[in-house]
């Protein structure tokens, strides 16, 4: 820029030499230039003279490193996995000392997974991209989840994910929206013809950590659950992007909070393959005995599409327990079903003290649903006499067109669903049959005014809270199955 400024001043000097005038301004325009130049780069390091930044990137630790100083190159085509490793390496020698922030500038960065450490953030700049190496030959293969028993597709060992962490604290990733992309498509296309012999791995997986950010990035494609924290504690995840195709792109959860604690989840768009949320907590006995629940989990503020699974779902590992979850003020538009609850025998645990509130459904084929039957097992081990309860369940304010089956409670004779309160329901059907609002083996009530007209399962209340009609027939089946 400075240089620029120089030549054409020197070009400009002989025209203008009698103007003492112009002389005078052209000056003073270049010395106030200098002059700005110079402070910008103070601020942003001499980096400005090399490369100039679309927004200059703010210092979020003590120190800042920029992945191209350890010989990465962003041409999309590079191995930069040495260099993510060094720069890494770089990071944790500031460990004590406030950690250290690891820059990702605009380009296509491409890499094979690397770990991360603590006390560290790494920032994507705009137009920055992380792309996912998709040969599984440069993927390492890890034990399974001690709570899952099992690869989860496969026995026996899975893949890490691209991203990774494990027993760390005081991790950010964030940026001016700069991607982290998986490149899932040909792990698709190899798990659908059968060419893998582990189970796919997550794009971002951290495990038994703490204080952890995930903010203002976007991720897209990736190969399994997109990001999968694990036994964490004190996680918050804000204004992020997801996405992967609608269609066959298998498993592609959008964030899958697995015996976690204390996690918010706010301010997101997620449009996947699979379920938007899915809160989970281990696998039938494995999770068992693992026996880490999912608990006190703040979800807001999202809109989010599924055409293969849903909005947010519960389970269905779920087998170290989940409680404490609200979910309020989300959109699901476009989708196959809003909100599910899934489990079956053999899960034992609990799902309990779940509040939806101020829930929109747009065009949805079932808005709520809750599943008990949903039979899919590590191996021949389970027990099925390991039932889950479910209860203390409320949903409040929920609106929405287009649903096909407003409510489907699915309980059964061994699963009981206990103490499940609707209240400010009204949800627009697209064509008017009988039983849209389905129950099986559930208890609970409806508080006012309520549409489409609740089963009889449940009791009636008024808007006062006064009984007008107890339920005849907790037991009562109406579940259509022509979905
Ligand atoms: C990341 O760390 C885990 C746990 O220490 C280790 O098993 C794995 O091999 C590491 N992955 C890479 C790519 O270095
Ligand atoms: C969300 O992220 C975008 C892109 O990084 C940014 O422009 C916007 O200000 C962020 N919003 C909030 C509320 O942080
Ligand atoms: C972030 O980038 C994604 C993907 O390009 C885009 O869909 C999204 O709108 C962006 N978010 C913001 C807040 O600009
Ligand atoms: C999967 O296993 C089969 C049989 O052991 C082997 O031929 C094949 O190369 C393996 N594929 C991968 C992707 O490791
Ligand atoms: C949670 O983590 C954030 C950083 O992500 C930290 O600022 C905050 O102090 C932590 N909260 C608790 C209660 O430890
Ligand atoms: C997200 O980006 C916005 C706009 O750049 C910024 O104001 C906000 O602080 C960022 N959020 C976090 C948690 O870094
Ligand atoms: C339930 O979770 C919220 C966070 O969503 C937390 O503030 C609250 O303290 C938790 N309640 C209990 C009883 O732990
Ligand atoms: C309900 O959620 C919508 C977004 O889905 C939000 O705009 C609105 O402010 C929320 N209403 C309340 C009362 O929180
Ligand atoms: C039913 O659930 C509500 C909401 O979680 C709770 O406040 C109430 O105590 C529960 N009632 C019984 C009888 O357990
Ligand atoms: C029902 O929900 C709507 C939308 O969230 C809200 O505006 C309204 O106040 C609620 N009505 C009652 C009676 O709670």
């Amino acid at each position: 820029m400075l240089h620029q400024h120089r030549l054409q001043l020197k070009r400009w000097v002989p025209k203008f030499l009698s103007n003492h005038k112009t002389l005078f301004t052209v000056l003073w325009i270049v010395g106030f230039i200098s002059v700005f130049v110079c402070q910008r780069s103070i601020v942003d390091g001499p980096l400005i003279f090399r490369r100039a930044p679309v927004r200059p990137l703010p210092r979020l630790r003590p120190v800042a490193f920029n992945i191209a100083d350890f010989g990465a190159v962003g041409d999309g085509a590079t191995d930069n996995t040495v260099a993510f490793e060094r720069a890494v390496s770089a990071v944790v020698k500031f460990r004590s000392k406030g950690g250290a922030q690891l820059n990702v500038p605009a380009g296509y960065w491409l890499t094979a997974p690397f770990n991360l450490t603590s006390h560290m953030t790494l920032f994507l700049a705009q137009d920055a991209v992380i792309l996912g190496i998709d040969d599984e030959k440069y993927w390492p293969l890890m034990p399974p989840l001690p709570s899952y028993g099992y690869g989860r597709e496969h026995p026996g060992p899975r893949y890490g994910s691209l991203i990774h962490g494990q027993k760390l604290k005081d991790v950010i990733i964030t940026g001016h929206n700069g991607t982290i992309d998986g490149q899932g498509q040909t792990w698709w296309k190899k798990h659908r013809q059968k060419l893998l012999n582990h189970t796919r791995g997550p794009l971002i997986q951290i495990m038994w950590s703490s204080d952890i950010m995930i903010t203002n990035i976007t991720l897209r494609n990736s190969p399994f659950w997109t990001l999968h924290p694990y036994d964490c504690k004190n996680v918050t995840i804000q204004n992020i992007t997801i996405l992967a195709p609608l269609f066959d792109a298998p498993n592609t959860d959008g964030i899958d909070p697995d015996s976690c604690e204390d996690m918010v989840i706010e301010d997101c768009y997620i449009s996947v393959g699979d379920d938007g949320i899915a809160i989970k907590s281990g696998w039938d006995q494995y999770g068992i005995s693992y026996g880490r629940p999912s608990t006190n989990i703040l979800i807001r503020n999202l809109v989010v599409r599924s055409m293969a699974s849903a909005g947010v779902s519960i389970g269905s590992e779920m087998s170290g327990g989940v409680s404490n979850i609200t979910i309020e003020n989300i959109i699901v538009w476009d989708s196959r079903r809003a909100v599910r609850i899934k489990t079956s025998p053999g899960r034992g645990g609990y799902i309990r003290k779940i509040a939806y509130r101020n829930l929109t459904f747009n065009n949805v084929r079932v808005g709520i649903l809750i599943k008990t039957n949903y039979d899919e097992h590590p191996d021949e081990g389970y027990n099925p006499k390991n039932v889950p309860t479910i209860e203390d369940i409320t949903f409040t304010s929920i609106h929405g067109h287009g649903v096909r089956v407003p409510v489907r409670i699915h309980g059964s004779k061994e699963i009981l669903i206990k103490n499940v309160t609707f209240r400010n329901l009204s949800v627009g059907i697209t064509y008017k049959k009988k039983h849209i609002f389905q129950c099986a083996f559930v208890q609970g009530r409806v508080i006012g005014a309520i549409f489409p007209a609740p089963c009889e399962n449940l009791d009636m209340f008024d808007e006062q809270e006064r009984l007008v009609r107890h339920s005849t027939s907790l037991h009562r089946t109406d579940i259509g199955y022509d979905l």
